[in-house]
């Protein structure tokens, strides 16, 4: 016989069932995958007479659609947001030896594609309500070296673009929004994406809006979309005269380019978008009112203002309050049979290739960048302590999914001296 109630400590589970699976993939992206199998031309970009270097028709409805949907003149589909973003350091001409400034609390590529490009990421503290970059932060950590700064709308909700494009303004930086984890939000009454030089979103399978793996670029600067098409495109720039593939390099670039299958995809996904991102707000509303009442535990702040798409539905935890740490909190929750992460990415200067400086791009650079512990400690505080990430708060989950990790949570503050005890 269980001596506890609670799962971690051999009790019933709350849950036995798993969580529903994503990506949710209906008849439209079948048929849509179908149409591009049937017509046979998988990419087009690879040119021949009559055709160039832009991609596949696809593509470019793909590329309009999303462009339209932002109200920007530009869109250039990408095999991935990392790809995306390499090519937006370099479209921006951030040069080599020069610093980036982006955020800790991210996945590893904003940092990445500044390294990528010979620029030097400078890691810049995030708030602690928003996870987002901190304006304070930002002014304080500009130096000569600084040519661009990446703020990250994180786990969809905006980051505070009007007070980073003021700090930005004055000190003649760039701006690339990762907007990998947010399409669709809005700030102060703007889709964020249109606020900055450019920005960057993700369709890994995760996502909002998935393809399976796929990145775009949008901006309304022309000559940031054709540089972006060419760091795509292997740097080949067909010459308008010819209509023929001339292999005449341009610039450097890569093989960055999207099929038409993701393209089929993301057309389907950008008409989901809408009521995909409305499921995520309603199944975050029911789950913050069903958590009502559990101290120690605050949910995602919205700020006013913004609409927050909840890539990632986040819990703040108080270890006080509870009298256990977090990370047993979230075992015991998991045990429960409620997944959840004690906190995101791990703040990514404490990463080797930071700390021993694996890349050729700091065999240029003069500045005084550190990454050790204690550089940013907002974001080490929620990471090693106070972060908790649900993934699991999107559909197809349901209402009754979310009253079973309120019930879990309930569960927990109930025998929360047990937990404190064990
Ligand atoms: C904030 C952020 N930026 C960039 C990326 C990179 O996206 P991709 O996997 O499409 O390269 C991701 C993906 O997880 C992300 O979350």
């Amino acid at each position: 016989m269980p001596t506890s109630e609670l799962a971690l400590l051999g009790g019933p589970k709350t849950r036995t069932a798993p969580f529903p699976p994503y990506p949710v993939i209906g008849a439209e992206e079948r048929r849509a995958v179908m149409e591009v199998l049937d017509e046979g031309r998988l990419s087009t970009f690879i040119a021949s007479p009559g055709e160039h270097f832009l991609g596949g028709k696809r593509i470019r409805a793909f590329e309009r659609a999303f462009a339209d949907y932002h109200g920007v003149r530009f869109a250039v589909a990408f095999n991935s947001a990392t790809s995306a973003l390499h090519a937006a350091v370099v479209a921006l001409d951030v040069p080599a030896g020069h610093e980036v400034l982006v955020p800790p609390y991210t996945f590893t590529s904003t940092a990445t594609c500044a390294l990528m490009a010979g620029a030097v990421p400078v890691f810049v503290d995030v708030e602690p309500e928003t996870f987002c970059l901190d304006p304070k932060a930002l002014e304080a950590a500009v130096s000569p070296l600084s040519r661009a700064v990446i703020p990250v709308h994180l786990f969809g909700h905006p980051a505070p673009m009007d007070e980073i494009l003021d700090v930005a303004r004055r000190h003649s930086l760039r701006v690339i929004e990762d907007a990998a984890q947010a399409p669709g939000a809005m700030y102060r009454g703007r889709r964020v994406g249109t606020l900055g030089d450019c920005a960057v979103y993700s369709f890994q399978e995760s996502k909002n809006l998935m393809t399976g793996e796929g990145g775009m670029l949008i901006t309304n600067d022309p000559q940031v979309a054709e540089v972006a098409q060419l760091v795509r495109n292997h740097g080949e720039m067909i010459e308008a005269s010819s209509a023929r593939r001339t292999y005449r390099s341009e610039i450097l670039g890569y093989g960055y380019r999207m099929t038409e299958f993701e393209a089929a995809l993301g057309l389907v996904q950008l008409g989901r978008l809408a009521a995909q991102n409305a499921a995520r707000q309603r199944l975050a509303a029911h789950l913050t009112r069903a958590l009502a009442g559990v101290p120690g535990l605050r949910p995602p702040v919205v700020r006013p203002g913004c609409e927050h798409v909840f890539y990632a539905y986040t819990l703040t935890y108080d270890e006080a309050a509870w009298g256990a740490p977090r990370d047993r909190f979230v075992a015991a929750l998991g045990a429960e049979g409620v997944p959840a992460a004690p906190g995101y990415v791990k703040p990514l200067y404490l990463n080797p290739l930071y700390a021993d400086r694996r890349s050729l791009a700091f065999g240029s650079y003069r500045g005084s960048v550190r990454y050790e512990r204690g550089i940013c400690p907002v974001t080490e505080d929620l990471h090693f302590q106070k972060a908790i990430v649900l993934v699991v708060v999107r559909p197809p989950a349901g209402e009754r999914d979310m009253d079973d990790i309120a019930t879990a949570v309930h569960k927990l503050w109930t025998h929360r001296e047990e937990l404190a005890r064990c």
